[in-house]
């Protein structure tokens, strides 16, 4: 957890720079040391685009046959301390855990750029998923983590000056757009390797989203499974209301410290639209068109 701020200093500012100080070198030593397995999933994100429930998810999918849904190591730990953030939780300066502790087959977050990935990912037959969320709803739940984060209150009057800073691409990972165009392309020159998902997709119809990610996964669901109705009972466990109300997501820390409620906002699609400006919201637009034109990917707000 970062130390409390002092006053009238943006969160999202601090954190940037919190980041680049504190993880710059784990994202380096994740790009020279990691060797990928064949078997490994790596999960990929723009901070802020619903990490922590395709963690859930992958997490349960690749663990269904060694527990039962109702004694998941979801019910009692954060999905974050079960899928590591590998240059942070792994290749950091405090690791938190060891590559060779993981359950196989292994489940891996992180938010780098395709192109800043490790060669092993790109030249093994590992899997990547990529989920994108629009950018309106991300720049807001990024604004009420890094609060959170700093510990300091969510202030819609800093909103202005960071939006100004995400249009012009400066953030922990990049320009969002680069982030999402480089995963995008990537899912449509090798499908089999990068599959491509968008929050918004997954939250109007989960079943054919979690059914086309155990393919992917190469652990499609049985239709045994399907008419014992484990696929409504996994959605049900990793569902946003039922992981917000555990006691561990409730009242309990990550092995990183932080509290595991700051996962848990919202999750909903459009609630950019109580905090941004219409004239925010035309510089956005005006934006997209200009980096998404051509590429065939589109997004949902509402
Ligand atoms: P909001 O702040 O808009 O509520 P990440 O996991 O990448 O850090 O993203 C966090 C966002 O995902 C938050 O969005 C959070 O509420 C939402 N979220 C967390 N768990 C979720 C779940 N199980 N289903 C849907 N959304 C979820």
């Amino acid at each position: 957890p970062m130390e409390k701020l002092p006053e009238g200093i943006d969160p999202c500012f601090y954190e940037r720079h919190w980041y680049r100080s504190k993880f710059i070198h784990g994202s380096i030593k994740f790009q020279e040391h990691f060797k990928a397995q064949d078997t490994d999933l790596i999960l990929a994100t723009f901070p802020k685009s619903g990490t922590t429930w395709l963690k859930a998810l992958t997490f349960t999918i690749a663990n269904r046959n060694n527990y039962p849904v109702s004694e998941s190591p979801l019910l009692t730990t954060n999905p974050h301390d079960l899928v590591p953030f590998l240059e942070v939780d792994v290749y950091g300066k405090n690791p938190i855990l060891k590559l060779e502790d993981l359950p196989s087959p292994r489940v891996l977050g992180t938010h780098m750029p395709y192109s800043a990935l490790p060669i092993s990912i790109k030249d093994s037959n590992c899997r990547v998923v990529y989920l994108c969320r629009n950018l309106l709803d991300m720049f807001i739940s990024y604004r009420h983590f890094a609060a959170k984060l700093s510990n300091t209150p969510f202030d819609p009057s800093l909103i202005e000056e960071s939006f100004d800073m995400f249009c012009r691409g400066v953030s922990s990972y990049g320009p969002f757009w680069d982030h999402v165009l480089e995963y995008w392309k990537a899912s449509q020159e090798r499908p089999d390797k990068v599959l491509f998902l968008k929050y918004e997709d997954m939250k109007e119809d989960p079943i054919s989203h979690f059914k086309v990610l155990a393919k992917f996964m190469g652990l499609p669901f049985s239709a045994e499974e399907e008419s014992q109705g484990v696929i409504e009972e996994v959605l049900k466990l990793c569902s946003f209301n039922n992981l917000k109300d555990l006691e561990v997501n409730k009242n309990e820390k990550t092995r990183r410290g932080n509290p595991c409620s700051m996962f848990f906002r919202k999750g909903e699609v459009g609630d950019w639209a109580n905090y941004l400006t219409p004239s925010m919201l035309e510089r956005i637009n005006k934006l997209m068109e200009e980096k998404f034109a051509g590429s065939g990917l589109n997004f949902k707000f509402s």
